[in-house]
């Protein structure tokens, strides 16, 4: 099924090779093979990550222009996940964010985004200059988060403004809930505009016929998906992926030449090629076994008091067309507990990290990484947290609706470049916003740069105070005081 040898890692091979040539280095990093390197440092990171520590030079390939070994193995990666050309990010996804939106958007174009991107999304839209059009994701109260747009939003968004110049969605969501991708990549083209899809949380997805479809399967142009965070790259690793008619690959390039730095790791860029061959050869049994000890763990949690972890019984419902099981989120609402509270107990007390939580839920990400005694581990360490809090007659914290999305001013490049002023939040009503406002639940902004601050949002920050909820964005911790555009 594969064009070219999966087997192959040219980039790796060739750092090999330099190793075994016993080369004498006159070049950076100054600390030649580890030999100028800190002891302590050295002999705990131990010598071989050194001796492939190098920089630019014809035997190991530039990443900005590539015609050798980081070429081949770029090739190999676009050939495994069925994309035209794939680029290697050693930025991240948000790196290659923010490329993706600079190669298809510019200064006055709109851009279609959920409200609920990472902050590289709106990094890209204040670098390029783009004026953001807001959809809605669907939120479920229930368990505090929020879900995919649906294609019925996409499809509502874009006939209210038929100009814009691309549509970006997350597929799938840090917690893993995918939404109709295809549905939406049909009518994003029949538009005759690109899908920019925010993989990050989905390298793995196009490797096992149980994962949610991937972007490229759906017929997305350009996607970024995080390698680091799921599959066995170093952390910073992602790639870029196109394939398109739409998508520029050169203008790609020389955008990802202006981001990215002249002096990539290639200890960063080799675990992605090694990442990549261990997918594209072994994808599909590793992530058998990923997903099974995942939904092992599920079953085991459901039978918890006090705890939650939601499955295939929440298929169907908005903005959820289909699910990575490899995500565990768990839902402690009902132990009257908050997710930051459990975070704190399983780190403290249990030495067990979890990779992130909000006010009901803490998120486990499974992988090729995660052993049956790990979870079990996990499973004894909850069966005790729900012994010392359910039925103990803790509150449970409530959803409150979130306000509406108030009307844009400024576009973000332009508040985040103007001179603001601080003022207090009763102050700041009619005024341009000049920061964030975000509401955990369920982690949407609710106020972005360059949108006027309404009462409404100003009487909504007061209740989710009021009941202890989370608010964060604005420099000041307590978000007593928030900065406008002067
Ligand atoms: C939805 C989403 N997009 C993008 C990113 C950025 O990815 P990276 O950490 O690889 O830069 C993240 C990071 O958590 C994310 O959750």
């Amino acid at each position: 099924m594969y064009k070219l040898d999966q087997n192959e890692t040219p980039l790796f091979d060739a750092l090999k090779e330099y190793v075994d040539r016993e080369t004498i280095p006159f070049h950076v990093p100054g600390h030649k093979k580890g030999e100028g390197m800190d002891e302590e440092f050295r002999s705990f990171i131990g010598e071989n990550p050194f001796k492939i520590d190098v920089t630019v030079f014809k035997l190991v390939d530039s990443l900005h222009h590539p015609t050798g070994p980081i070429k081949k193995a770029q090739q190999l990666a676009a050939d495994a996940y069925g994309a035209d050309a794939t680029f290697f990010s050693i930025h991240g996804t948000s790196g290659a964010i923010q490329a993706m939106i600079m190669s298809v958007v510019s200064a006055g174009d709109k851009i279609i985004i959920p409200r609920n991107v990472h902050k590289s999304v709106t990094a890209g839209v204040i670098l390029s200059g783009a004026t953001p059009v807001y959809m809605q994701p669907e939120l479920d109260k229930r368990v505090g988060i929020a879900h995919g747009v649906t294609p019925e939003t996409v499809e509502k968004t874009l006939k209210a403004n038929p100009d814009a110049k691309a549509v970006l969605i997350i597929n799938p969501t840090y917690y893993g809930v995918a939404t109709d991708i295809k549905r939406i990549a049909d009518i994003v083209h029949s538009y005759d505009i690109p899908l920019i899809v925010d993989e990050a949380h989905g390298p793995h997805l196009g490797f096992n016929a149980k994962l949610p479809m991937s972007g490229m399967e759906a017929g997305a142009d350009i996607c970024a998906q995080s390698t680091h965070k799921i599959i066995g790259a170093l952390t910073q690793c992602s790639l870029l992926q196109v394939r398109s008619k739409r998508v520029d690959v050169h203008r790609v390039q020389q955008i990802l030449n202006l981001l990215q730095t002249t002096s990539p790791s290639y200890i960063l860029m080799a675990s992605l090629d090694c990442a990549r061959r261990q997918i594209a050869l072994h994808g599909r049994e590793l992530l058998d076994k990923a997903i099974s000890l995942a939904n092992y763990a599920r079953e085991e949690i459901n039978k918890i008091p006090g705890f939650y972890c939601f499955g295939e019984e929440i298929l169907g419902e908005p903005g959820v067309y289909a699910l990575d099981p490899t995500k565990i989120t768990i839902t402690c609402r009902d132990l009257g507990i908050t997710g930051y509270d459990l975070d704190m107990i399983l780190s403290n007390k249990y030495h067990i990290q979890m990779e992130m939580s909000d006010l009901y839920n803490v998120l486990a990400v499974g992988s090729f990484g995660d052993t049956k005694e790990n979870i079990d581990a996990l499973l004894k360490a909850l069966k005790e947290i729900s012994q010392d809090f359910y039925g103990k007659g803790n509150k449970k914290a409530d959803f409150i609706d979130i306000p509406n999305i108030p009307s844009q001013v400024k576009i973000p490049r332009e508040a985040f470049n103007s001179e603001k002023v601080c003022v207090s939040l009763k102050e700041s009503i009619g005024k341009i916003s000049g920061e964030f406002l975000m509401a955990y639940p369920p982690g949407i902004p609710i106020l972005c740069p360059g949108e006027t601050i309404t009462n409404e949002i100003i009487d909504y920050v007061q209740r989710l105070k009021e009941t202890g909820l989370y608010v964060q964005g604005t420099e000041d911790p307590e978000v007593n005081y928030i900065k406008v555009v002067k």
